[in-house]
């Protein structure tokens, strides 16, 4: 017989349609509905096809372009290049750019396999799942919201992803219900990584993105400042783009670790425009050193979570 657990309150709180796939307080919700919807149907598939990934790992920010595609594919080449097995989820439908920052070509496709969805493998040894390789490039879908939902569904329970040590989502700007249902649907998130330029207006999303984290209690590894200081190209002094330090204070000021502040650079753009992660195309680079600091923290946070 399983564990049985006190009734506290039955499911006749105002506001609960019992649609717990597409609801906002799911992660504040303790009605036994949601346990159901837990156990069954879509929630124990992707469970089950997860089993054999060991580190779940989130990548968000909130803003769009910030670099959350940029940090997620240098953290997935990076973890590659040390010799992990990594697969990297590419959550964004509306043009998703993973594919191509991992110089992907533009005809690969998804094949289907006995075991499922099999993802593409890209030169650098990561492999990618993205609806950019379903779709043709000048193929325009509009998204609507059930069907990001469904293909968040299919994507976690249909792939076959093996033996993945490490899954990395590139999750979508916005704090809705898009980046909320990848955290609902994607079981045992080992940690999130948070990234923000330091403008204020970046950091107040990527401060929801925090706050989203601890209400879906996923360990925050850290915050990221991107496009942070970098040296000025004429004279060579530091300099400031944006004013920096800002993702700094937002971490302390919020109780998380500070990761480390990638620069503006020109490395960064264009290797993503070349589709070589420049955590490969320029090693030892002051980019990649940074980028070092984030895989570092990812893999002693996962090492720690598995001796527990
Ligand atoms: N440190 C950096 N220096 C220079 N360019 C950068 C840097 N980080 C990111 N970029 C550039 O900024 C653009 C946006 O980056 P990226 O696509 O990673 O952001 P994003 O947060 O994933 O955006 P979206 O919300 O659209 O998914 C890209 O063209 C990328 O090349
Ligand atoms: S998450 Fe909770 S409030 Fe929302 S639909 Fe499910 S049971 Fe109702
Ligand atoms: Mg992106």
């Amino acid at each position: 017989m399983g564990v049985e657990t006190e009734l506290k309150e039955l499911n006749v709180t105002e506001g609960c349609n019992k649609k717990c796939e597409d609801c906002e307080k799911y992660f504040e919700c303790d009605l036994s509905v949601k346990e159901i919807f837990k156990q069954k149907g879509i929630l124990s598939l992707i469970r089950e096809n997860l089993k054999n990934v060991k580190y779940k790992i989130v990548v968000l920010g909130g803003k769009g372009g910030v670099g959350k595609s940029m940090l997620a594919v240098n953290l997935a080449a990076a973890l590659a290049k040390r010799g992990k097995k990594v697969a990297l989820l590419d959550q964004v439908y509306d043009c998703p750019a993973v594919p191509m920052m991992l110089g992907v070509s533009g005809d690969a496709r998804l094949m289907i396999g006995e075991k499922g969805l099999i993802p593409y493998e890209s030169k650098w040894g990561v492999r990618v799942i993205s609806t950019g390789l379903i779709l043709d490039q000048d193929e325009v879908i509009i998204w609507f919201h059930e069907m990001k939902r469904n293909a968040t569904e299919e994507l976690l329970a249909a792939v076959d992803y093996g033996d993945t040590e490490y899954l990395i989502a590139d999750i979508p700007a916005g704090t809705s219900s898009e980046t909320v249902n990848i955290l609902k649907y994607m079981p045992d998130i080992a940690g999130g990584v948070v990234i923000t330029v330091p403008s204020q207006i970046s950091q107040n999303v990527a401060r929801k993105c925090i706050y989203i984290l601890k209400s879906a209690r996923i360990p925050i590894i850290g915050v990221v400042e991107n496009m942070s200081d970098t040296n000025c190209p004429e004279c060579g002094e530091p300099a400031s783009i944006i004013s920096s330090g800002a993702g700094e204070r937002m971490a302390r000021e919020e109780e998380v670790s500070f990761l480390v502040k990638v620069p503006v650079s020109i490395k960064v753009s264009t290797s993503l425009d070349d589709g070589e992660p420049f955590v490969i195309k320029y090693p030892g680079s002051e980019e990649a050193k940074a980028m070092d600091a984030v895989v570092n923290a990812v893999v002693k946070h996962c090492e720690t979570i598995k001796g527990n």
